[in-house]
């Protein structure tokens, strides 16, 4: 038998153990997906442990996700740029690999819902931490090449925009809302209109072009004030749901070689959404 196991703290409300293991059963895997509660100062044992057990393959959610890295064997080179790993596959010479398919997982989402055609569009991305960071890494490595960044504080923006293959533009929230308009795909990644977030939007939505594409990585709840208004005004929606999906088939296809449905899960993990 085969174990898989997702790393964090907290992480007893983690969607990770349910989603693959759905995955797992349905393709009749002698295997299974465990969630582990690690923290700060076990992670060295803790993965120590997990080596010596021979665990397959595991994810690693807050806070490990960069201070897994030094233990590791091998990296890929997108989680070496991101400095930041969620993935971990055990390779056939027993040492263990880290990757990061956060950013991957969005893109892979994005194209899920509206198709590859998109690539030369003007993209807008909103936030500038880890997440806002992963996707744009990924964005650019999937061939997306017009990308302006917009966050409260401009120079980290400026800072993610200087470590892109790719020219790309740092705007302020003012400015980004006033140049809405010109923006075919937004894709907000704070932390705004998550449950219990202090804040509901990132910036106002009055200029949003209703033939956009706006897409939000907080899939709890699903349709956040972001996408209700994007949607009001007319802009083809993308939840976050697709992201947390693609981002863990990609983990699942790295294990296995296969790349799973993601639309065997998502019923199951929208009726546990709350
Ligand atoms: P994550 O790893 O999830 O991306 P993070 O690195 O803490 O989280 O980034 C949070 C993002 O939300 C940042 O873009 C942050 O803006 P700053 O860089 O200016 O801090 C943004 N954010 C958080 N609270 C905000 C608020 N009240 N208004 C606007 N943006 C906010």
């Amino acid at each position: 038998k085969k174990w898989y196991a997702v790393i964090g703290n907290p992480i007893e409300h983690s969607l990770s153990p349910l989603m693959h293991n759905t995955w797992m059963t349905v393709e009749e895997r002698d295997a299974a997906y465990l969630p582990l509660h690690v923290l700060p100062e076990n992670l060295e044992q803790a993965f120590t442990g997990m080596k010596v057990l021979g665990i397959s393959g595991f994810n690693i959610t807050i806070p490990h996700k960069e201070t897994i890295l030094p233990l590791l064997d091998e990296l890929d080179p997108l989680a070496k740029k991101m400095g930041a790993v969620n993935t971990v596959v055990r390779l056939e010479n027993g040492q263990y690999k880290g990757y990061n398919t956060d950013g991957l997982g969005f893109v892979k989402s994005l194209e899920d819902a509206v198709g590859t055609q998109h690539k030369n569009k003007r993209l807008l991305i909103i936030g500038a931490g880890g997440a806002s960071r992963g996707i744009c890494f990924a964005l650019v490595q999937e061939g997306y090449t017009n990308i302006a960044i917009a966050n409260r504080t401009v120079s980290k923006a400026q800072a993610i925009c200087n470590e892109l293959d790719t020219n790309a533009e740092a705007l302020s929230l003012d400015e980004a809302a006033t140049q809405l308009g010109e923006f075919d795909i937004i894709v907000q990644t704070t932390s705004a209109g998550l449950n219990h977030s202090e804040f509901a939007l990132p910036l106002s939505l009055e200029n949003l072009s209703k033939t956009a594409i706006v897409a939000d990585i907080v899939y709890n709840p699903l349709m956040t004030p972001f996408l209700a208004q994007s949607k009001e005004k007319g802009a083809t929606v993308v939840t976050g749901l697709g992201m947390f999906i693609h981002q863990g088939a990609l983990a699942y296809s790295y294990w296995t070689d296969v790349y799973p449905k993601a639309a065997v899960v998502e019923d199951i993990l929208l009726a546990n959404l709350g």
